[in-house]
Protein backbone atom coordinates (compact mmCIF):
# COMPACT_ATOMS: atom_id res chain seq x y z
CA UNK A 1 0.00 0.00 0.00
CA UNK A 2 1.47 3.28 -1.40
CA UNK A 3 0.40 5.23 2.02
CA UNK A 4 1.53 2.78 4.37
CA UNK A 5 4.33 3.02 2.62
CA UNK A 6 4.51 7.28 2.67
CA UNK A 7 3.77 7.09 6.17
CA UNK A 8 6.34 4.65 7.32
CA UNK A 9 9.17 6.61 5.42
CA UNK A 10 8.01 10.16 6.22
CA UNK A 11 11.01 11.22 8.12
CA UNK A 12 13.23 10.13 5.99
CA UNK A 13 12.30 11.73 2.53
CA UNK A 14 12.48 14.97 4.83
CA UNK A 15 15.90 14.34 6.24
CA UNK A 16 16.61 13.79 2.48
CA UNK A 17 15.15 16.76 1.07
CA UNK A 18 17.03 18.69 4.01
CA UNK A 19 20.23 17.09 2.66
CA UNK A 20 19.16 18.02 -0.53
CA UNK A 21 18.68 21.97 0.51
CA UNK A 22 22.25 22.27 2.44
CA UNK A 23 23.51 22.33 -1.67
CA UNK A 24 23.42 25.78 -2.77
CA UNK A 25 22.90 25.06 -6.16
CA UNK A 26 22.35 28.73 -7.05
CA UNK A 27 23.02 28.80 -11.51
CA UNK A 28 22.95 32.99 -11.64
CA UNK A 29 26.40 33.26 -10.03
CA UNK A 30 29.30 30.44 -11.31
CA UNK A 31 30.96 30.53 -7.75
CA UNK A 32 28.21 28.09 -6.99
CA UNK A 33 29.43 25.22 -10.01
CA UNK A 34 30.52 22.51 -7.67
CA UNK A 35 27.30 22.78 -5.74
CA UNK A 36 25.30 22.65 -9.36
CA UNK A 37 27.06 19.40 -10.12
CA UNK A 38 26.90 18.16 -6.15
CA UNK A 39 23.05 18.74 -6.34
CA UNK A 40 22.92 16.77 -9.65
CA UNK A 41 25.13 13.83 -8.45
CA UNK A 42 22.88 13.45 -5.36
CA UNK A 43 19.24 13.73 -7.68
CA UNK A 44 20.98 10.82 -9.74
CA UNK A 45 21.73 8.41 -6.89
CA UNK A 46 18.20 9.17 -5.13
CA UNK A 47 16.39 8.00 -8.68
CA UNK A 48 18.61 5.28 -8.90
CA UNK A 49 17.59 4.50 -5.07
CA UNK A 50 13.91 4.93 -5.88
CA UNK A 51 14.46 1.95 -8.19
CA UNK A 52 14.44 4.36 -11.71
CA UNK A 53 16.99 2.64 -14.38
CA UNK A 54 19.61 4.39 -15.82
CA UNK A 55 19.93 7.46 -13.71
CA UNK A 56 22.33 9.65 -15.12
CA UNK A 57 23.68 13.18 -15.50
CA UNK A 58 23.57 14.33 -19.31
CA UNK A 59 26.23 16.91 -19.90
CA UNK A 60 25.31 20.12 -21.94
CA UNK A 61 26.83 23.31 -23.11
CA UNK A 62 25.80 24.63 -19.32
CA UNK A 63 24.50 22.57 -16.50
CA UNK A 64 23.75 18.79 -16.28
CA UNK A 65 20.32 17.83 -16.54
CA UNK A 66 19.53 14.27 -14.49
CA UNK A 67 17.77 12.21 -16.48
CA UNK A 68 16.59 8.69 -15.20
CA UNK A 69 13.63 6.39 -16.64
CA UNK A 70 11.51 3.50 -15.55
CA UNK A 71 9.61 1.22 -18.28
CA UNK A 72 7.14 -1.25 -17.17
CA UNK A 73 5.77 -1.75 -20.51
CA UNK A 74 6.91 -0.60 -23.57
CA UNK A 75 3.07 -0.40 -24.83
CA UNK A 76 2.10 1.64 -21.87
CA UNK A 77 1.33 5.03 -21.95
CA UNK A 78 4.80 7.31 -20.72
CA UNK A 79 4.67 9.99 -18.25
CA UNK A 80 7.71 12.57 -17.60
CA UNK A 81 8.34 14.37 -15.14
CA UNK A 82 9.91 17.23 -15.51
CA UNK A 83 11.30 20.08 -12.55
CA UNK A 84 14.67 22.30 -11.66
CA UNK A 85 17.44 21.82 -9.29
CA UNK A 86 19.11 25.43 -9.38
CA UNK A 87 17.78 27.74 -7.17
CA UNK A 88 17.86 31.46 -7.44
CA UNK A 89 20.43 33.77 -5.34
CA UNK A 90 19.78 33.76 -1.94
CA UNK A 91 21.30 37.50 -0.84
CA UNK A 92 20.05 39.22 0.63
CA UNK A 93 21.21 37.09 3.15
CA UNK A 94 20.69 39.77 5.83
CA UNK A 95 16.81 39.39 5.22
CA UNK A 96 16.59 36.18 6.55
CA UNK A 97 15.54 34.90 9.73
CA UNK A 98 17.34 31.56 9.80
CA UNK A 99 20.46 30.54 6.79
CA UNK A 100 18.91 29.83 3.64
CA UNK A 101 21.20 26.83 3.23
CA UNK A 102 19.91 25.65 6.44
CA UNK A 103 16.59 24.16 6.26
CA UNK A 104 14.72 24.97 9.31
CA UNK A 105 11.10 24.52 10.31
CA UNK A 106 8.97 26.64 12.07
CA UNK A 107 5.55 26.18 12.54
CA UNK A 108 5.06 23.53 9.87
CA UNK A 109 7.62 25.05 7.34
CA UNK A 110 10.22 24.67 6.24
CA UNK A 111 12.29 28.07 5.55
CA UNK A 112 15.30 27.59 2.79
CA UNK A 113 16.05 28.47 -0.58
CA UNK A 114 14.55 26.68 -2.96
CA UNK A 115 12.14 24.99 -0.40
CA UNK A 116 9.80 25.14 -2.99
CA UNK A 117 11.48 26.32 -5.63
CA UNK A 118 11.38 23.98 -7.18
CA UNK A 119 13.53 21.20 -4.71
CA UNK A 120 10.77 20.77 -2.03
CA UNK A 121 8.14 19.97 -5.84
CA UNK A 122 10.33 17.77 -7.35
CA UNK A 123 11.41 15.70 -4.93
CA UNK A 124 8.02 15.21 -3.92
CA UNK A 125 7.80 13.41 -7.15
CA UNK A 126 11.26 10.87 -6.30
CA UNK A 127 9.28 9.81 -3.31
CA UNK A 128 5.84 9.38 -4.43
CA UNK A 129 7.91 7.17 -7.37
CA UNK A 130 9.72 5.29 -4.33
CA UNK A 131 6.61 4.40 -2.76
CA UNK A 132 5.25 3.59 -6.54
CA UNK A 133 8.17 1.08 -6.95
CA UNK A 134 8.61 -0.47 -4.04
CA UNK A 135 4.87 -1.68 -4.05
CA UNK A 136 4.76 -2.57 -7.63
CA UNK A 137 1.82 0.10 -8.17
CA UNK A 138 3.61 1.99 -10.90
CA UNK A 139 0.93 1.80 -13.77
CA UNK A 140 2.90 3.47 -16.38
CA UNK A 141 6.29 4.41 -17.62
CA UNK A 142 8.31 6.96 -16.32
CA UNK A 143 11.08 9.42 -17.20
CA UNK A 144 12.30 11.95 -14.79
CA UNK A 145 14.24 14.78 -16.23
CA UNK A 146 15.38 17.65 -13.80
CA UNK A 147 16.89 20.62 -15.43
CA UNK A 148 19.83 22.87 -13.73
CA UNK A 149 19.21 26.47 -15.34
CA UNK A 150 15.36 26.77 -15.57
CA UNK A 151 16.26 30.09 -13.05
CA UNK A 152 18.42 31.53 -15.69
CA UNK A 153 16.13 30.93 -18.90
CA UNK A 154 17.09 27.23 -19.62
CA UNK A 155 19.35 28.36 -22.06
CA UNK A 156 20.71 25.07 -23.02
CA UNK A 157 17.59 22.89 -22.75
CA UNK A 158 16.08 24.07 -26.26
CA UNK A 159 19.39 21.78 -27.85
CA UNK A 160 19.07 19.01 -24.89
CA UNK A 161 15.45 18.45 -25.88
CA UNK A 162 15.94 19.01 -29.42
CA UNK A 163 18.97 16.12 -29.70
CA UNK A 164 17.11 13.57 -27.66
CA UNK A 165 13.69 13.51 -28.50
CA UNK A 166 13.60 9.92 -28.87
CA UNK A 167 14.73 9.49 -25.34
CA UNK A 168 12.56 12.29 -23.77
CA UNK A 169 9.66 10.53 -25.85
CA UNK A 170 6.24 10.41 -23.91
CA UNK A 171 2.95 10.84 -23.76
CA UNK A 172 2.41 13.72 -21.38
CA UNK A 173 4.71 15.80 -19.16
CA UNK A 174 3.88 16.47 -15.35
CA UNK A 175 5.76 19.28 -13.34
CA UNK A 176 5.24 20.65 -10.13
CA UNK A 177 6.79 23.87 -10.12
CA UNK A 178 3.40 26.30 -9.85
CA UNK A 179 1.08 26.86 -6.97
CA UNK A 180 -2.49 26.39 -5.17
CA UNK A 181 -5.04 28.83 -3.79
CA UNK A 182 -5.25 27.63 -0.58
CA UNK A 183 -4.48 24.50 1.53
CA UNK A 184 -8.51 24.15 1.38
CA UNK A 185 -9.11 25.74 -1.93
CA UNK A 186 -6.49 23.32 -4.42
CA UNK A 187 -6.25 24.29 -8.19
CA UNK A 188 -4.51 23.84 -11.19
CA UNK A 189 -2.50 25.96 -13.54
CA UNK A 190 -3.53 25.97 -16.55
CA UNK A 191 -1.65 28.29 -18.19
CA UNK A 192 1.56 30.40 -17.93
CA UNK A 193 3.22 33.59 -18.90
CA UNK A 194 5.78 34.07 -21.28
CA UNK A 195 8.88 36.52 -20.72
CA UNK A 196 10.94 38.64 -22.65
CA UNK A 197 13.69 40.37 -20.29
CA UNK A 198 15.75 43.23 -21.74
CA UNK A 199 18.39 45.67 -20.56
CA UNK A 200 18.97 48.99 -21.59
CA UNK A 201 21.50 51.44 -21.46
CA UNK A 202 20.83 54.82 -21.87
CA UNK A 203 24.56 57.23 -22.82
CA UNK A 204 25.42 60.38 -22.78
CA UNK A 205 28.38 62.59 -22.71
CA UNK A 206 31.50 60.87 -22.59
CA UNK A 207 31.80 60.43 -19.36
CA UNK A 208 30.55 61.74 -15.95
CA UNK A 209 30.58 65.65 -15.33
CA UNK A 210 30.16 68.02 -12.61
CA UNK A 211 26.67 68.62 -12.07
CA UNK A 212 26.94 72.08 -11.18
CA UNK A 213 29.37 73.35 -14.06
CA UNK A 214 27.31 71.12 -17.11
CA UNK A 215 24.13 70.76 -15.12
CA UNK A 216 21.23 72.58 -17.07
CA UNK A 217 23.49 72.40 -20.91
CA UNK A 218 24.29 68.73 -21.17
CA UNK A 219 20.67 66.28 -21.06
CA UNK A 220 21.28 63.65 -18.00
CA UNK A 221 20.69 60.09 -18.79
CA UNK A 222 19.52 59.19 -15.91
CA UNK A 223 16.60 61.88 -15.95
CA UNK A 224 16.32 60.46 -19.82
CA UNK A 225 15.88 56.89 -19.07
CA UNK A 226 13.20 57.88 -16.39
CA UNK A 227 11.07 59.77 -18.65
CA UNK A 228 11.32 56.98 -21.59
CA UNK A 229 10.16 54.78 -19.06
CA UNK A 230 7.63 56.56 -17.48
CA UNK A 231 6.46 56.38 -20.75
CA UNK A 232 6.11 53.06 -21.58
CA UNK A 233 3.16 53.31 -19.34
CA UNK A 234 -0.17 55.37 -20.22
CA UNK A 235 -3.15 56.71 -18.14
CA UNK A 236 -4.82 53.63 -18.26
CA UNK A 237 -2.22 51.21 -16.88
CA UNK A 238 -1.52 50.54 -20.34
CA UNK A 239 1.58 49.47 -22.33
CA UNK A 240 2.47 51.86 -24.96
CA UNK A 241 4.78 49.78 -26.84
CA UNK A 242 2.97 50.02 -30.70
CA UNK A 243 1.73 46.64 -31.10
CA UNK A 244 1.85 45.24 -28.25
CA UNK A 245 -1.23 44.05 -27.86
CA UNK A 246 -1.56 43.04 -31.24
CA UNK A 247 -1.85 39.35 -30.42
CA UNK A 248 -2.41 39.15 -27.42
CA UNK A 249 -5.96 36.79 -26.56
CA UNK A 250 -8.41 38.64 -25.18
CA UNK A 251 -11.14 35.85 -22.92
CA UNK A 252 -14.58 35.87 -23.53
CA UNK A 253 -16.63 36.88 -20.91
CA UNK A 254 -17.82 33.21 -20.30
CA UNK A 255 -13.79 32.38 -19.74
CA UNK A 256 -13.46 35.43 -17.14
CA UNK A 257 -16.60 34.45 -15.72
CA UNK A 258 -15.16 31.47 -14.85
CA UNK A 259 -11.75 32.78 -13.36
CA UNK A 260 -13.42 34.75 -11.36
CA UNK A 261 -14.82 31.83 -9.29
CA UNK A 262 -11.53 31.21 -7.92
CA UNK A 263 -11.80 32.82 -4.63
CA UNK A 264 -9.51 35.99 -4.35
CA UNK A 265 -9.36 38.81 -1.23
CA UNK A 266 -8.09 41.39 -2.07
CA UNK A 267 -7.98 42.86 1.04
CA UNK A 268 -5.69 40.13 2.51
CA UNK A 269 -3.69 40.47 -0.92
CA UNK A 270 -3.36 44.21 0.06
CA UNK A 271 -2.35 42.78 3.78
CA UNK A 272 -0.11 40.65 2.93
CA UNK A 273 2.10 42.83 1.04
CA UNK A 274 1.64 46.36 3.20
CA UNK A 275 -0.01 47.83 0.02
CA UNK A 276 -1.91 50.91 0.39
CA UNK A 277 -4.29 50.10 -3.16
CA UNK A 278 -3.62 47.80 -5.80
CA UNK A 279 -3.01 49.30 -9.00
CA UNK A 280 -2.71 47.84 -12.85
CA UNK A 281 -4.11 48.08 -16.20
CA UNK A 282 -7.90 49.96 -16.08
CA UNK A 283 -10.66 47.08 -16.46
CA UNK A 284 -9.37 44.26 -15.15
CA UNK A 285 -9.32 42.66 -11.44
CA UNK A 286 -5.75 41.62 -9.70
CA UNK A 287 -5.96 38.16 -10.46
CA UNK A 288 -6.62 39.21 -14.42
CA UNK A 289 -3.73 41.68 -14.45
CA UNK A 290 -1.62 38.96 -13.05
CA UNK A 291 -2.47 36.37 -15.07
CA UNK A 292 -4.41 36.86 -18.37
CA UNK A 293 -2.49 40.23 -19.43
CA UNK A 294 0.55 41.15 -20.56
CA UNK A 295 2.58 43.55 -18.30
CA UNK A 296 6.32 45.61 -18.35
CA UNK A 297 8.43 46.25 -15.09
CA UNK A 298 11.50 47.72 -14.35
CA UNK A 299 14.12 44.86 -12.01
CA UNK A 300 16.35 47.03 -11.56
CA UNK A 301 17.62 50.54 -12.33
CA UNK A 302 21.12 52.34 -11.69
CA UNK A 303 23.43 54.90 -12.91
CA UNK A 304 25.46 58.34 -11.33
CA UNK A 305 26.25 58.09 -7.18
CA UNK A 306 24.44 56.01 -5.19
CA UNK A 307 26.76 55.32 -2.90
CA UNK A 308 26.74 57.04 0.90
CA UNK A 309 26.26 61.07 0.92
CA UNK A 310 26.30 63.01 -1.51
CA UNK A 311 28.23 63.37 -4.42
CA UNK A 312 27.17 66.17 -7.35
CA UNK A 313 27.51 64.38 -10.67
CA UNK A 314 25.99 64.08 -13.79
CA UNK A 315 26.59 60.58 -14.94
CA UNK A 316 27.65 59.52 -18.36
CA UNK A 317 25.04 56.66 -18.44
CA UNK A 318 21.85 55.21 -17.06
CA UNK A 319 20.46 51.57 -17.17
CA UNK A 320 17.58 49.28 -16.59
CA UNK A 321 16.99 45.48 -16.61
CA UNK A 322 13.42 44.98 -17.86
CA UNK A 323 10.58 41.80 -18.08
CA UNK A 324 7.52 41.81 -20.11
CA UNK A 325 5.32 38.75 -18.87
CA UNK A 326 3.53 38.21 -22.30
CA UNK A 327 0.28 36.09 -22.36
CA UNK A 328 -0.96 33.71 -25.72
CA UNK A 329 -0.50 34.51 -28.24
CA UNK A 330 2.57 37.06 -28.06
CA UNK A 331 5.86 35.75 -29.23
CA UNK A 332 9.16 36.70 -26.86
CA UNK A 333 11.40 37.42 -30.27
CA UNK A 334 8.32 39.66 -31.70
CA UNK A 335 7.70 41.58 -28.41
CA UNK A 336 11.23 42.44 -27.81
CA UNK A 337 12.00 43.48 -31.37
CA UNK A 338 9.14 46.04 -31.18
CA UNK A 339 10.39 47.23 -27.90
CA UNK A 340 13.83 47.62 -28.67
CA UNK A 341 11.97 49.68 -31.73
CA UNK A 342 9.67 52.06 -29.99
CA UNK A 343 12.66 52.14 -26.91
CA UNK A 344 15.53 53.49 -30.00
CA UNK A 345 12.62 55.83 -31.39
CA UNK A 346 11.35 57.63 -28.05
CA UNK A 347 14.89 58.42 -27.33
CA UNK A 348 15.82 62.07 -27.88
CA UNK A 349 18.81 63.15 -30.24
CA UNK A 350 21.09 63.99 -27.41
CA UNK A 351 21.31 60.16 -26.47
CA UNK A 352 22.60 57.18 -27.46
CA UNK A 353 20.34 54.04 -26.89
CA UNK A 354 21.72 50.66 -26.38
CA UNK A 355 18.79 47.54 -25.81
CA UNK A 356 20.58 43.78 -25.16
CA UNK A 357 17.58 41.23 -24.80
CA UNK A 358 18.01 38.69 -22.35
CA UNK A 359 16.52 35.30 -22.14
CA UNK A 360 12.74 34.92 -23.11
CA UNK A 361 9.97 32.35 -22.91
CA UNK A 362 6.83 31.11 -24.38
CA UNK A 363 3.45 31.40 -22.63
CA UNK A 364 1.52 28.49 -22.08
CA UNK A 365 -2.16 27.21 -22.32
CA UNK A 366 -3.40 23.75 -21.28
CA UNK A 367 -6.50 22.57 -22.18
CA UNK A 368 -8.77 21.58 -19.14
CA UNK A 369 -10.99 18.86 -21.15
CA UNK A 370 -8.41 16.73 -21.99
CA UNK A 371 -7.81 13.39 -20.20
CA UNK A 372 -4.84 14.98 -18.58
CA UNK A 373 -6.19 17.50 -17.20
CA UNK A 374 -8.92 15.01 -15.82
CA UNK A 375 -6.44 12.68 -14.42
CA UNK A 376 -5.22 15.59 -12.58
CA UNK A 377 -8.42 16.95 -11.28
CA UNK A 378 -8.80 13.05 -9.98
CA UNK A 379 -6.03 12.98 -8.44
CA UNK A 380 -6.80 15.99 -6.18
CA UNK A 381 -10.51 14.89 -5.70
CA UNK A 382 -8.77 11.39 -4.31
CA UNK A 383 -6.34 13.20 -1.99
CA UNK A 384 -8.16 16.31 -1.29
CA UNK A 385 -11.64 15.68 -0.90
CA UNK A 386 -12.51 18.35 -3.82
CA UNK A 387 -12.33 19.05 -7.35
CA UNK A 388 -9.20 21.49 -8.31
CA UNK A 389 -9.81 25.07 -9.73
CA UNK A 390 -8.35 25.63 -12.96
CA UNK A 391 -6.49 28.96 -13.26
CA UNK A 392 -4.18 30.91 -15.14
CA UNK A 393 -0.80 31.62 -13.55
CA UNK A 394 1.44 34.98 -13.57
CA UNK A 395 4.47 32.83 -13.98
CA UNK A 396 7.17 31.62 -16.51
CA UNK A 397 8.31 28.02 -16.83
CA UNK A 398 9.38 28.68 -20.31
CA UNK A 399 10.50 25.15 -21.42
CA UNK A 400 6.99 24.09 -21.04
CA UNK A 401 5.72 26.10 -24.09
CA UNK A 402 9.27 24.51 -25.96
CA UNK A 403 8.29 20.74 -25.18
CA UNK A 404 5.04 21.07 -26.85
CA UNK A 405 7.08 22.00 -29.93
CA UNK A 406 9.91 19.67 -29.94
CA UNK A 407 7.94 16.84 -28.40
CA UNK A 408 4.35 17.62 -29.08
CA UNK A 409 3.48 16.68 -25.93
CA UNK A 410 1.27 19.22 -23.24
CA UNK A 411 2.28 19.39 -19.60
CA UNK A 412 0.37 19.37 -16.49
CA UNK A 413 1.17 21.79 -13.95
CA UNK A 414 0.18 20.10 -10.79
CA UNK A 415 2.14 22.60 -8.46
CA UNK A 416 1.50 22.79 -4.57
CA UNK A 417 2.97 25.73 -3.57
CA UNK A 418 1.00 28.85 -2.12
CA UNK A 419 1.42 32.75 -2.54
CA UNK A 420 3.17 33.09 0.92
CA UNK A 421 6.35 30.61 0.15
CA UNK A 422 8.18 33.86 -0.61
CA UNK A 423 9.50 32.63 -4.02
CA UNK A 424 12.92 34.58 -4.86
CA UNK A 425 12.20 36.38 -1.55
CA UNK A 426 14.09 35.96 1.50
CA UNK A 427 12.60 33.32 3.64
CA UNK A 428 11.28 31.21 0.79
CA UNK A 429 9.36 28.56 2.47
CA UNK A 430 7.06 25.44 1.99
CA UNK A 431 4.23 23.88 3.79
CA UNK A 432 5.08 20.20 5.09
CA UNK A 433 1.25 19.75 4.64
CA UNK A 434 2.22 20.56 0.96
CA UNK A 435 5.14 18.64 0.72
CA UNK A 436 3.42 15.61 2.05
CA UNK A 437 -0.06 16.13 0.36
CA UNK A 438 1.68 16.18 -2.66
CA UNK A 439 3.53 12.84 -2.57
CA UNK A 440 0.37 11.60 -1.65
CA UNK A 441 -1.60 13.16 -4.76
CA UNK A 442 1.13 12.25 -7.51
CA UNK A 443 0.50 8.54 -7.25
CA UNK A 444 -2.95 9.17 -8.04
CA UNK A 445 -2.18 10.73 -10.82
CA UNK A 446 -0.50 8.36 -12.36
CA UNK A 447 -3.40 5.65 -11.02
CA UNK A 448 -6.18 7.92 -13.00
CA UNK A 449 -4.32 8.58 -15.90
CA UNK A 450 -3.60 4.48 -16.85
CA UNK A 451 -6.86 4.03 -15.94
CA UNK A 452 -8.12 6.77 -18.39
CA UNK A 453 -5.51 5.60 -20.82
CA UNK A 454 -6.24 1.97 -20.71
CA UNK A 455 -10.21 3.18 -21.17
CA UNK A 456 -9.72 5.13 -24.41
CA UNK A 457 -7.60 2.50 -26.16
CA UNK A 458 -10.39 -0.37 -25.33
CA UNK A 459 -13.01 1.63 -26.45
N1 LIG B 1 8.52 28.08 -10.53
C1 LIG B 1 8.72 29.37 -11.09
C2 LIG B 1 7.57 29.84 -11.93
C3 LIG B 1 6.23 29.91 -11.26
C4 LIG B 1 6.11 30.26 -9.93
C5 LIG B 1 5.11 29.65 -11.98
C6 LIG B 1 4.86 30.30 -9.32
C7 LIG B 1 3.87 29.72 -11.40
C8 LIG B 1 3.75 30.03 -10.05
C9 LIG B 1 9.99 29.35 -11.92
O1 LIG B 1 11.06 28.74 -11.24
C10 LIG B 1 10.44 30.76 -12.20
O2 LIG B 1 10.75 31.47 -11.27
N2 LIG B 1 10.48 31.15 -13.46
C11 LIG B 1 11.02 32.40 -13.86
C12 LIG B 1 11.34 32.34 -15.31
C13 LIG B 1 12.72 32.54 -15.71
C14 LIG B 1 13.00 32.53 -17.15
C15 LIG B 1 13.76 32.98 -14.83
C16 LIG B 1 10.03 33.52 -13.65
O3 LIG B 1 8.80 33.31 -13.76
O4 LIG B 1 10.48 34.63 -13.41
MN1 LIG C 1 10.48 26.97 -10.39
MN1 LIG D 1 11.84 30.27 -9.79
Amino acid sequence: MITAYLEQHKERFLAELFELLRIPSVSADSKFKGDIRQAAEFIREKLAAAGLDKAELCETAGNPVVYAEKIVDESLPTVLVYGHYDVQPADPYELWNTPPFEPTVINERIYARGACDDKGQFYMHIKALEAMLAGNDLPCNVKVMIEGEEEVGSDHLGTFVADNRDKLKADVILISDTSIIANDVPSIEAGLRGLSYVEVEVTGPNRDLHSGVYGGGVQNPVNVLCQMIASLHDEQGRITIPGFYDAVVELSAEERADLAKAPFDEEEYKRDLALKAVAGEEGYTTPERTSIRPTLDVNGIWGGYTGEGAKTVLPAKASAKISMRLVPNQEPDAITELFSKHFTTIAPPTVTVKVTPHHGGQPYVTPTDSLEFEAARLAFREAWGKDPIPTRGGGSIPIVALFEQELGVKSILMGFGLDIDALHSPNESYGLFNFYKGIETIPYFYKHYAQLKKATVEA
